[in-house]
């Protein structure tokens, strides 16, 4: 290998003050040209691209070795910093450039298989396979530094605020609720199983029952669920606890953290307190419990004006005690087309909807799918419910409510994204309080916590559980929404042992259930709990949001694919008959696989 070129100065951070100087930079080659008795050598490390020019007084041997440069040599050029002729106003350091007067080349390169370009078209997929090369880019090299910044100020804040740092453990035990658990089988007590924390959850409520009384922890969680664009199996949250708290005294720590997030990360100006909504009106609203207040587009119920039409799709959904709403896409008539609609309708298919009804307002007529069914006066009184004007769509769903609310929902956002509407730097953030505590699971066929089984009914709803009337009972519980996706969410927790019988209870866990899946749960809160509650923010959620992109997987040094694998390393694998005997582990895979 050449000799190695102490840096003393990164590519990216080459400017005029330079000038004149002697400077060493190591980096990769982005881009050569060879003009003959001048080589130009684009060099890029992980603070952007500086120009290097061989030629001009460049020693013989130098402009040699220079001409046997590819794209990606990793290299040290050492020269002296001078004002471009031609100046490059698209690059940080596009006013200077070095002319060269060492050169070491420190490994070839082989053409890579994707470009190292931030603006490249390559797929998901390739870019995971070669995430070395994809980390190359300017922009991911920015989104990492970016990530580390953020662990930072989250430490910064949290330690200023008198909170103490825990790692909990990765091998724990099985958690019942929620999503899938990844398990690890254990070699030295064969048969059984750890499984990788979906949240710290359990050990931080025992770090309160342990006096630590304000807990904060970075930590790694793993679901084994369905992934999404925001989902990825192994992900971060910023987990927190407070012990002697009420609702109100957590919310008000991580407002002021929210605060100091966005204007040390961007320098925004987030105004306090933030707005609050109930997840009935949320619902009700915009049809999610993460409404994306950037957008209008509000759900109205229509009850009232078609219970007595001769359309037999709504008048029966509400007989069934469902709900007719719908939501007018002001202005956007003439930029949907039947076919636009017809996709929309699939769309809202895959939530349950039977269908969907449009109402277009245009000049001296109102045109609707379901023009047949409702006199141009009925169609008037829908228009007026929404005041809507000539130009204006009315999209209309029926059905069981969670069905209306899903589809409309789905609909504001998606059309107004389609629309261009939603600017990721515009920032909507609120607090959604009052979740339910239960909600009814057809695939169970009992009643779900809706947060997890230790989130505290509020005090007024408890006497519900007696009576059995589960729907009526709310809870302590409250998500941040930011730009309509779930930032965080927490509760104040039950510290009262029997109410947390009482709740397992009704989730139709027997005593032998919740002895054996949270026994020694129980038994730490005979011994005197603290009041105590907290919340987790989603780590990656929060980068993502920051930096304005949609897809998790931008802001994760190696995530998985939409498989839950990793296309570099292949994980998972199989692995040696041995290691399965090891573990006591016989593999049986469902026939076809
Ligand atoms: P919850 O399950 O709501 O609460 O998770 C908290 C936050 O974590 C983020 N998140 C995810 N991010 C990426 N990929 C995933 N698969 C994923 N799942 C969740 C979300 C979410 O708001 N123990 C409770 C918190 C508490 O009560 O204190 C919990 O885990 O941003």
């Amino acid at each position: 290998m050449d000799k190695l070129l102490k840096r003393s100065c990164y590519c990216g951070e080459v400017r005029e003050d330079l000038i004149g100087k002697e400077i060493t930079v190591n980096g990769w080659v982005a881009k050569k040209r060879n003009l003959g008795s001048l080589i130009f050598a684009d060099i890029r490390d992980r603070k952007g691209i500086v120009q290097v020019v061989f030629g001009d007084g460049t020693p013989a041997d130098v402009l040699e070795k220079a001409n046997s440069l590819r794209s990606e040599y990793t290299v040290g050029v050492k020269g002296v910093v001078r004002e471009r002729e031609s100046k490059n106003a698209d690059l940080e350091t596009g006013a200077v450039e070095i002319l060269a007067n060492e050169l070491s080349i420190y490994a070839e390169a082989e053409t890579p298989p994707i470009y190292i370009k931030d603006d490249d078209n390559v797929s998901g997929d390739l870019r995971l396979k070669y995430r070395y090369l994809d980390l190359r880019k300017p922009l991911m090299q920015k989104t990492l530094a970016f990530r580390s910044k953020m662990y930072n100020v989250i430490r910064n804040f949290y330690y200023e605020n008198g909170f103490i740092e825990v790692e909990t453990p990765v091998l724990a035990k099985p958690t019942p609720e929620g999503a899938r658990d990844y398990l690890v089988p254990s070699r030295v007590n064969p048969g059984r199983f750890y499984a990788l924390p979906q949240s710290p959850q359990q050990f931080k409520q025992l770090l309160m029952v342990g006096g630590t009384d304000r807990y904060v922890q970075i930590a790694k969680c793993y679901r084994d669920e369905d992934l999404r664009a925001d989902r990825q199996p192994e992900f971060t949250q910023i987990d927190l606890e407070m012990s002697f708290v009420d609702q109100e005294d957590i919310l008000e720590v991580q407002e002021r953290f929210l605060k100091r997030l966005f204007k040390e990360m961007l320098n925004v100006d987030i105004q306090l307190p933030l707005p609050r909504m109930t997840w009935d009106e949320a619902m009700n609203r915009y049809g999610s419990d993460k409404p994306d207040l950037r957008i209008g587009f509000e759900l109205h119920d229509l009850a009232d004006m078609v219970k007595d039409c001769n359309f037999s799709v709504f008048t029966d959904a509400l007989k069934d005690g469902g709900r007719v709403m719908g939501i007018d896409m002001n202005g956007c008539s003439p930029k949907f087309s039947r076919k636009d609609i017809d996709k929309m309708t699939e769309s809202v298919k895959t939530f349950g909807a039977k269908g969907l009804v449009w109402i277009r307002k245009e000049e001296g007529e109102i045109k609707s799918s379901v023009g047949k069914f409702f006199s141009q006066e009925e169609l008037e009184k829908i228009c007026a419910e929404f005041n809507a004007e000539v130009g204006d769509l009315i999209l209309i769903c029926s059905g069981k409510k969670e069905v209306v609310w899903a589809s409309l929902g789905f609909l504001r956002r998606d059309l107004a994204g389609k629309l261009g509407m939603l600017d990721p730097k515009d920032y909507k953030l609120l607090w959604v309080v009052d979740f339910p505590m239960f909600e009814w699971s057809d695939e169970e066929n009992r009643y779900m916590a809706m947060h997890h089984p230790f989130t505290s009914p509020k005090k007024e709803d408890i006497h519900y559980l007696e009576s059995g009337e589960l729907d009526k009972i709310y809870a302590d519980a409250y998500d941040i929404v930011i730009n309509g996706y779930e930032a965080g969410g927490g509760s104040i927790r039950i510290h009262d042992s029997k109410l947390q019988k009482k709740i397992f209870e009704v989730l139709q866990l027997t005593e032998e259930d919740i002895r054996i899946k949270f026994g020694f749960f129980i038994d730490a809160f005979k011994y005197g709990a603290p009041p105590h509650g907290g919340l987790a923010f989603g780590l990656d959620r929060l980068c993502m949001l920051l930096l304005g992109t949609d897809d998790i997987r931008q802001v994760i040094a190696f995530p998985k694919n939409q498989n839950a694998q990793c296309v570099m390393s292949e994980a998972p694998t199989i692995v040696t008959e041995q290691q399965l005997e090891e573990l006591s582990i016989a593999v049986r895979l469902p026939e076809g696989k």
